[in-house]
C-alpha cells in the first residue's frame, strides 16, 4: 500500500513538476495575443514550466526554437505551425528524442506520426459556418464577394477557403470576384480592402466580405468607411475568431456575423499531456474545438463584456 501511494504522489508531482516548450507564430492577431496569454495562464495554474518562443512570422525561428527545446530535454513541446508544410526533419528530430509534440490550433501537411496530438478547430467547418451563414442571409439574391485569405500556406488559410467554397457551392447567385491574403492582420485586411474597393467601382461591386479572421475584418470595415459606404449594410462583413473587437462592430451594425474560435487551445493539450506522463494514456490524435457562429442578433455588447478576461 505504501508503495502504491508514493508511485501516485511521485506521479501527480511529476505532472507538476513539467517543462514544456511552446514555439508560438508571433502576434499577428488579436486571437493570437489572447492564445499566447492563455498558454502562459494555463501553465503557471499548473506549476508548468514553460519556455515560450516568439517565431515573428518565421518558419525558421519555429525551427530553431524546437531544437533548443530538444536540445533542453523538455517533456513536450507546444507548436502553432505558422505553415503547413516543411516540419518533416525537426518534428522526426523530436520523435527520435522521445519527446512528445502537441500542434495548437493549425495542422501540418505530412505524416501523422510527427506529432502526438492536435488540439485545433475544424478550419473548413469554420469556412462552411460562414458561408452559410452568407447562402441564407442573400436567400437567392446576387452576391459579389471579396476575400481575405490568412497567411498563405497556412491550414487555416487552406481549409477556411475550401470550407466558404463548398458552401457557396450550390448557390451559382454568389461568387468570390477577388481574393488575396491579407496575413491575418489588421493592416494588411486594411490595405488589401482599399485595393479590393478601388478595382470594384468604390466598392459598388461588392455585396459581401469573407475574411479568415477577425482582425483583417476590422481593418476591412475602416477602409470601407472611408470608402464612403457603410460596413455591414452596403458591404456585409463575416469573419472568423470571435475577439471582442468584432463583437463592438456587430453592435455598431458594421459587422454581420462571425465564427468562433477559442483561444484556449493548450488547457485540452496540457490535459493530455499530464495524462500521458502520468500514466501512459495516449491522447486522441485530434481534440476539435466548438466553431459557434455569433451575429448581430446575440447581444454582440454582452458577449464581449464575458470575452474580456478570456485571454483578451
Ligand atoms: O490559426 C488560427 C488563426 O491564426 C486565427 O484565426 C488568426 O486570427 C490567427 O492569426
Amino acid at each position: 500500500l505504501a508503495s502504491a501511494a508514493s508511485l501516485l504522489i511521485g506521479a501527480s508531482a511529476h505532472a507538476a513538476g513539467l517543462t514544456v516548450g511552446f514555439s508560438q507564430i508571433g502576434s499577428e492577431s488579436g486571437w493570437r495575443a489572447a492564445e499566447t496569454s492563455v498558454t502562459k495562464q494555463q501553465a503557471e495554474k499548473r506549476g508548468v514550466d514553460l519556455k515560450f518562443a516568439d517565431a515573428q512570422q518565421k518558419q525558421e525561428n519555429q525551427i530553431k526554437a524546437i531544437r533548443g527545446f530538444i536540445a533542453q530535454g523538455v517533456d513536450a513541446i507546444f507548436v502553432a505551425p505558422v505553415v503547413a508544410t516543411g516540419w518533416e526533419a525537426v518534428l522526426t528530430e523530436a520523435k527520435e528524442a522521445n519527446i512528445p509534440v502537441f500542434l495548437l490550433d493549425r495542422g501540418i501537411d505530412g505524416p501523422e506520426d510527427l506529432y502526438t496530438t492536435m488540439v485545433a478547430s475544424d478550419q473548413v467547418l469554420e469556412g462552411k459556418v460562414a458561408g452559410q451563414w452568407l447562402v441564407k442571409e442573400q436567400a437567392g439574391k446576387d452576391c459579389n464577394v471579396v476575400e481575405l485569405q490568412g497567411t498563405t500556406g497556412s491550414s487555416p488559410a487552406i481549409n477556411r477557403k475550401k470550407g466558404f467554397e463548398e458552401a457557396i457551392a450550390g448557390t451559382s447567385s454568389i461568387k468570390i470576384i477577388r481574393s488575396q491574403t491579407g496575413d491575418f492582420t489588421r493592416a494588411k485586411g486594411k490595405e488589401v480592402m482599399e485595393g479590393f474597393l478601388k478595382a470594384e467601382n468604390g466598392g459598388k461591386n461588392i455585396c459581401a466580405l469573407y475574411a479568415h479572421n477577425d482582425d483583417m475584418a476590422v481593418g476591412a470595415i475602416q477602409a470601407i468607411k472611408e470608402a464612403g459606404l457603410k460596413p455591414g449594410t452596403d458591404i456585409k462583413v463575416v469573419s472568423i475568431d470571435a475577439v471582442p473587437d468584432i463583437f463592438k462592430a456587430l453592435a455598431a451594425g458594421e459587422a454581420n456575423a462571425t465564427v468562433e474560435l477559442t483561444p484556449n487551445m493548450a488547457g485540452p493539450a496540457f490535459d493530455a499531456l499530464e495524462k500521458l506522463k502520468k500514466d501512459g494514456t495516449v491522447p486522441p490524435k485530434t481534440i476539435i474545438t466548438e466553431s459557434k457562429l455569433y451575429t448581430q442578433a446575440d447581444d454582440p455588447m454582452k458577449v464581449y463584456e464575458e470575452k474580456k478576461g478570456l485571454g483578451y
